[in-house]
């Protein structure tokens, strides 16, 4: 059929590039958008078919004065990103649906994403200390590494990064991200939606992204637009220019520092301003990345290059004529050297009181700046022994100190600066405490590259300051024990011991239990505070450290000066390092290149792997879809209080000696050394299925305690939640689950949904229901139900163990009212808000079939089927 906007498109290059141009539109309301919300109407236009993208939807983008906040649009991303976490269950699906399709006489070749998909390994590293990681992450992945490798030939439209590239984010920057995307002749707007929080780095490019679940994602690759509230955008101009001395980091945390106080929690922050231009892409991308800091979606840059001066114009016009409160002015002169902790990232410190603050949390009753140490206390020296040598502790001395990946080492300035700080301080005699655990995690291979080549590597390295790795490290909690002696030192004296890092994240304890204040600082002050071995310094006053022969050396008599620092940017950042990453990802490496894997187009499943495994949604494909049923004589298998997170419904950690999946892992012959985490066995729906709501911080009303068990009504045993679940499906019981307010919060997993599905779960019963996990229910065909407004399973009676019968309407609408009954009966609201909730669920959502009605033929091959909640074309 003919595009609904075919009269917009223009051409270029002589016709041979066309693209939809939202101009000829001819709509004063267009000139008024701001550019993050052009990008949302450009693909809004170029996607229109009439079914998941609307004209209606392009009418309320250009409403957007009027409708911001109110309207859902459609967004369809120019390209989906994935990690290895979460891109193994998306990859699983699609292997088997292929299978599936296979089994009805289609060709499974046509199975493939339609949304062009990237696939990152680098979730799986975990520091093993000083080893060679790379190779034992290669070593325990294999299983893994195989299928993804299959992936890469099997699937047209998948492009896999292997490991040892770099973190997910820094190899988007580097090396995927296009700003203009060609594809078919057209051209558009880079867009990206991931399955990492970082990936709101891109923004800084001017790429418009940002993380959503695994199954959105998987929606999106199999060419579902992802719904969204058109966004309020806020306009933040910077003024003012850089003082010399701050590093980018400083800036960033400056910015979001403002950000964070302006309380944009769910708004995009569009930048504009005489600022901006200082501001390399460095820094706009690390600005970006702290998104989820300051709450906001997305930190949208509009790409300048040669238009920067109009774009600017654009973006100063959009915001003058709105609204004064919804443009932040932040002057860039205001921003000095900071850190951030000791417990939270937005409490910052500036570096010349640290000391004094850093006494105060030691005196301040406990809280996020507080540690309430007695004055007497505040003395304690610990000594002990390392490698013979005797040393002591104190509070505030240093033990973690890590360069790592995330936030700042995409920054090339900030990185050299602290290799610059490092080799000056290698020159003047100064050490690193041996018992200090430092390490360095460049966002990639070509930061490590560009630290070779400008010669700092070796002076990081001699104080102790040793690559480690690629991927997520410190930041996620894989950072290598502490040496015993100082644990047991920190103990001994109840220490507040200090990790110092470069990442955008720390809480209490993540770092490492026994660490109780940790600092976010810039790479260059991590080495500082490493050499000085304490935060509890002042630099300005006190020496970083005393020579061998004595002699004390300044913070800034080592300093490297910012034209230094960008001399050697100059020389050996910029030729080669963009260059290298690609050469790099072009050959592979040996290792990935070696890994033996079929070509076959149906994925040869290995019944002995406990790593990959054939999801069973698809084993029930059929040709009819079956009508919607009522649910009957139900049991709940929880009865749940108010804020059940995700992190409750699939816990993402270690699995537990005495879990429902450790028992299936024992009886596959593996020792709990094997059994990895449920992160890394997301490919593998028996211990998924197992591990959900395994949880030992589950509250069950039904038990009194916390933990992952329920109460199997009709025995009244006390079971794992999985097994009450598998003999509630022996016994031909349908499951529901009663919840409390907010069912559902927290980040986004794929198993959230999958999960509760196959343990049985049909509806779930809440008071209210965080929006993304409703999506999810919806997507695998479990009923959201609502109790209403001012109703809950305690103001209505329930024990929880009634049998509870849910009756739907033949047809179904949106935001149905359904009653419930057993006895008693209650009316709630089902949560379908539109009429592809009420599709999806209508389907069955992954549990597939082939609807009649939107089976459309195609001259080619047969038909497109309708698996929901994602179709594709065949
Ligand atoms: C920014 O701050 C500096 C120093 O505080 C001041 O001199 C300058 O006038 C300010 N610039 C703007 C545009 O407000
Ligand atoms: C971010 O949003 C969450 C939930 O909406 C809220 O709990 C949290 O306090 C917000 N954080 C900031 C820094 O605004
Ligand atoms: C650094 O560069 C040297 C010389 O080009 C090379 O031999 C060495 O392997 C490099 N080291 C790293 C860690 O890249």
């Amino acid at each position: 059929a003919e595009h609904p906007y075919n009269h917009l498109t223009d051409t270029l290059d002589n016709g041979r590039i066309k693209f939809f141009n939202p101009q000829k539109l001819n709509d004063p309301r267009y000139d008024k958008l701001p550019l993050s919300i052009r990008v949302l109407l450009e693909a809004a236009i170029r996607k229109c078919d009439g079914l998941y993208t609307k004209k209606e939807d392009i009418q309320s983008i250009l409403d957007w004065q009027e409708q911001q906040n109110k309207a859902e649009v459609p967004f369809s991303p120019a390209r989906v990103l994935l990690q290895d976490f979460t891109g193994i269950p998306a990859m699983v699906d699609l292997a088997a649906m292929r299978d599936a399709v296979a089994k009805h006489g289609v060709d499974p070749s046509l199975v493939n994403p339609r949304c062009p998909t990237d696939l990152i390994v680098d979730h799986s590293l975990q520091i093993d200390y000083t080893l060679k990681n790379q190779e034992m992450e290669l070593i325990r992945n294999k299983e893994r590494l195989q299928f993804f490798k299959w992936c890469s030939k099997a699937f047209k439209n998948v492009n896999v990064v292997p490991p040892d590239f770099g973190a997910v984010h820094q190899v988007n920057l580097e090396y995927l991200s296009r700003v203009v995307q060609l594809n078919e002749g057209f051209i558009y707007p880079d867009s990206v939606v991931g399955t990492d929080s970082h990936t709101t780095m891109v923004n800084g490019l001017g790429i418009l992204g940002w993380g959503v679940g695994g199954i959105e994602s998987e929606a999106v690759m199999l060419g579902q637009p992802v719904s969204l509230t058109l966004p309020q955008v806020v306009g933040c101009k910077l003024v003012g220019s850089i003082n010399p001395l701050s590093t980018s980091i400083d800036i960033v945390l400056g910015i979001t520092k403002h950000l964070r106080q302006a309380g944009i929690a769910g708004k995009f922050v569009e930048f504009f301003g005489p600022g901006v231009s200082q501001l390399s892409a460095a820094d706009r991308t690390t600005i970006a990345n702290m998104c989820p800091e300051y709450n906001a979606t997305v930190s949208f840059f509009p790409v300048d290059q040669v238009t920067l001066k109009h774009f600017k114009t654009i973006s100063e016009s959009v915001f003058l004529c709105t609204t004064k409160q919804c443009v932040i002015e932040i002057n860039l002169s205001s921003m000095v050297s900071y850190v951030s902790g000791p417990k939270r990232p937005q409490d910052r410190v500036a570096v010349s009181s640290m000391k004094e603050d850093f006494q105060s949390c030691l005196d301040e009753k406990v809280g996020f700046k507080g540690f309430h140490i007695s004055k007497e206390k505040q003395e304690t020296r610990v000594p002990f022994l390392h490698c013979g040598q005797e040393y002591k502790l104190a509070h505030g001395s240093v033990v973690i100190a890590a360069v790592i990946s995330c936030t700042n080492n995409c920054n090339p300035s900030v990185m050299l600066t602290a290799g610059l700080l490092a080799k000056k301080a290698v020159e003047a005699g100064l050490v690193v405490k041996p018992y200090i655990r430092t390490s360095l995690a460049p966002g990639s291979g070509m930061v490590t590259h560009y630290l070779n080549t400008s010669g700092v590597l070796p002076y990081f390295s001699q104080l102790g300051f040793e690559v480690i790795g690629y991927g997520c490290a410190t930041c996620v909690g894989n950072t290598a024990p502490l040496p015993e002696a100082v644990v047991d030192a920190i103990k001994q004296g109840e220490l507040v011991a200090c990790g110092v890092l470069s990442g955008n994240r720390h809480f209490e304890g993540r770092l490492c239990e026994c660490v109780r204040a940790n600092y976010l600082a810039s790479p260059p002050l991590v080495v500082a505070y490493a050499i000085a071995g304490t935060v509890g310094i002042d630099f300005e006053k006190e020496p970083l450290g005393v020579t061998a022969v004595g002699k004390e050396v300044y913070l800034h008599d080592i300093w490297p000066s910012r034209e230094e620092i960008q001399q050697i940017e100059e020389d050996t950042v910029i030729s080669s390092v963009f260059k290298d990453l690609g050469e790099r990802m072009e050959k592979g490496n040996t290792f990935w290149n070696n890994i033996e894997c079929p070509d076959s187009v149906l994925f040869p499943w290995d019944q002995k792997s406990t790593y990959i495994r054939s999801p069973s949604f698809f084993s029930k494909l059929s040709k009819e879809v079956p009508p919607p049923q009522s649910i009957e004589n139900a049991h709940a298998l929880l009865f749940l209080g108010d804020k059940v997170t995700t992190d409750h419904i699939s816990p993402a950690g270690s699995i537990a000696r005495v879990s429902a999946a450790a028992k299936y892992l024992l009886s596959k012959r593996l020792t709990p050394r094997e059994f990895n985490s449920y992160g890394a066995r997301r490919g593998n729906d028996a211990v998924m299925t197992r591990g959900t709501f395994a949880s030992i911080k589950l509250q069950n009303r039904f038990i009194g305690k916390p933990g992952p068990k329920t109460l199997h009504i009709p025995s009244g045993q006390t079971l794992d939640v999985f097994e009450a679940a598998e003999r509630y499906q022996r016994e031909g019981i349908n499951l529901i689950i009663l919840a409390g307010k907010d069912y559902g919060s927290g980040n986004s997993r794929d198993w959230v949904a999958k999960g509760p599905y196959l343990l049985g779960v049909r509806a779930v019963i809440a008071e209210s229901f965080e929006k993304l996990h409703k999506n999810q229910l919806v997507g695998m065909g479990i009923m959201p139900l609502e109790f209403l407004p001012g109703q809950n399973a305690d103001s209505l009676e329930l024990s929880g163990k009634e049998r509870f019968t849910i009756t739907l309407p033949d047809s179904l609408s949106p935001r149905e009212q359904l009653t419930t009954s057993q006895g008693k009966s209650f009316v709630v609201t089902a949560l379908f808000d539109t009429e592809l909730d009420v599709n999806f669920f209508r389907h069955g959502g992954l549990q597939p079939g082939l609807t009649p009605a939107e089976c459309a033929l195609d001259s080619r091959t047969a038909a497109t089927f309708i698996i929901s909640p994602v179709y594709f074309h065949g």
